[in-house]
């Protein structure tokens, strides 16, 4: 698509990778973007300014606190009039800058100043993006709303194989049409998206849970308000904060969000369940703390099972589509092939929970969506928020066109 009248900030930091921007600012300029590049002292070190600025047609921002320089007081100007703001390569260091709002340069401050979307497309060693302190900034920043793209797999410049190059140049320039032109495509459309897990109390400060941290519900509900859904969110407790814009129904057991869901059943197009209900709760819990004197010789509880709510959704559901989640250790493929069947449900997420990076807790997800009419899509690893539109994306699809192809064999 043509990028003429765009502003862009490309921001530019000191990685390796920053050579690579030469390529992403000639396809930015190629699609008429209006592009000012901002450097870090960083980036100095591998490419210099004269690239950028010979290819840009406008002076390079580099420097906060030259006295000649009329830049620093034009820097709200500039962060205001912007559409979209691209940090590519974004090391570690400006992840975690910008992740507690520290502004000690011209990039890092003019970051703090722009209120147009943020795109980040990090480049680092494969240890340092695992790195717990990098991770809890991406996610920081991706609560926040900032678009943090996964690093590539590949040969890196320290010599090893693994996660931390630049993503493709087409990916990142993808991703600057998506948040340039967002599509409302599911404008009209109200989704009811459950998440997170459920909470089954054996006394009044115990509980059965599971590990369900509610990032791919939360991400469902996020990536369906983009597109322009009316959004329901049922969702037990998270830590996250419920997306702008959702009626958020928290609920804490399974049967309140049972009953819940039924309640806004009837007025949904689209129904997707992400939440990991707990298959057991405690037949009578009790309303005093169980003292742990008494149970020195072990402690049985009798558990019940709670509803089956998918099933249950499935045969009240109406004309609503219905997509459910299947949580898998292992033989995935088969066991969400009987859940689908099972559950009497549309489609089926069905993703490898025992799989390091993915699944619970993690930000990144990888799944294999299943549908009633035999279609298999087997996606590769993505963030939860992209793995969300592949799913809305789907679902559009095959409502549209919603061809018996087979019968899903086992
Ligand atoms: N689900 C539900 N009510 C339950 C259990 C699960 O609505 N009591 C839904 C979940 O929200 C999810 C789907 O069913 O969309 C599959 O959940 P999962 O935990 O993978 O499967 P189970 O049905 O519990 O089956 P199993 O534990 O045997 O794998």
């Amino acid at each position: 698509m043509t990028l003429a009248g765009k502003q862009v900030i490309l921001g530019i930091t000191g990685s390796i990778a920053a050579y690579k921007a030469v390529l992403l600012l000639r396809e930015l300029t190629a699609r008429a973007a209006e592009v000012t590049v901002v450097m870090t002292a960083g980036a100095e070190h591998f490419v210099g300014p004269l690239t950028f600025r010979t290819l840009s047609g406008r002076p390079v921002l580099s420097n906060l606190f030259d006295p000649q320089s009329d830049d620093a007081v034009e820097h709200v100007a500039l962060a205001e009039r912007t559409h979209v703001f691209i940090v590519a390569p974004a090391t570690a260091n400006l992840l975690a800058k910008a992740a507690h709002g520290i502004a000690d340069d011209f990039l890092t401050t003019l970051l703090l100043a722009a209120r147009c979307p943020v795109l980040m497309a990090p480049a680092m060693d494969g240890g340092m993006w695992d790195h717990a302190a990098v991770q809890a900034n991406v996610t920081t920043l991706r609560e926040r709303g900032v678009t943090v793209l996964e690093p590539d797999t590949g040969a890196l410049a320290s010599g090893l194989h693994g996660r931390g190059r630049l993503p493709e140049i087409e990916t990142i320039v993808e991703e600057v049409e998506r948040l340039l032109a967002p599509v409302r495509d599911l404008a009209g459309e109200r989704m009811l998206v459950t998440s997170g897990p459920t909470r089954e109390p054996i006394d009044p400060v115990r509980y059965l849970s599971n590990r369900s941290s509610g990032k791919m519900g939360h991400a469902v509900a996020t990536a369906a308000l983009r597109r322009g859904a009316e959004v329901v969110l049922i969702s037990g407790p998270t830590a996250l904060k419920p997306p702008a814009g959702a009626v958020y129904v928290p609920v804490q057991t399974a049967e309140e969000m049972r009953e819940a869901a039924l309640q806004h059943l009837g007025t949904a197009t689209v129904v997707i369940k992400a939440a990991a209900v707990a298959d057991y709760r405690v037949e009578r819990p009790s309303a005093t703390k169980i003292k742990s004197g008494g149970k020195r010789d072990g402690w049985s509880l009798d558990l019940v099972a709670n509803p089956d709510i998918l099933k249950e959704l499935a045969q009240k559901k109406g004309g609503a589509f219905l997509v459910g989640f299947a949580a898998e250790t292992n033989d995935v493929r088969a066991h969400a092939a009987d859940k689908l069947r099972a559950k009497g449900i549309d489609l089926l997420v069905a993703n490898d929970v025992s799989q390091h990076g993915i699944g619970f807790e993690a930000d990144d997800n990888q799944v294999i969506l299943l549908d009633r009419w035999g279609g298999v899509l087997d996606l590769p690893r993505m963030t939860k928020i992209q793995v969300a539109h592949a799913i809305l994306d789907r679902v559009l699809a095959l409502r549209a066109a919603p061809k018996p192809r087979r019968t899903p064999s086992r």
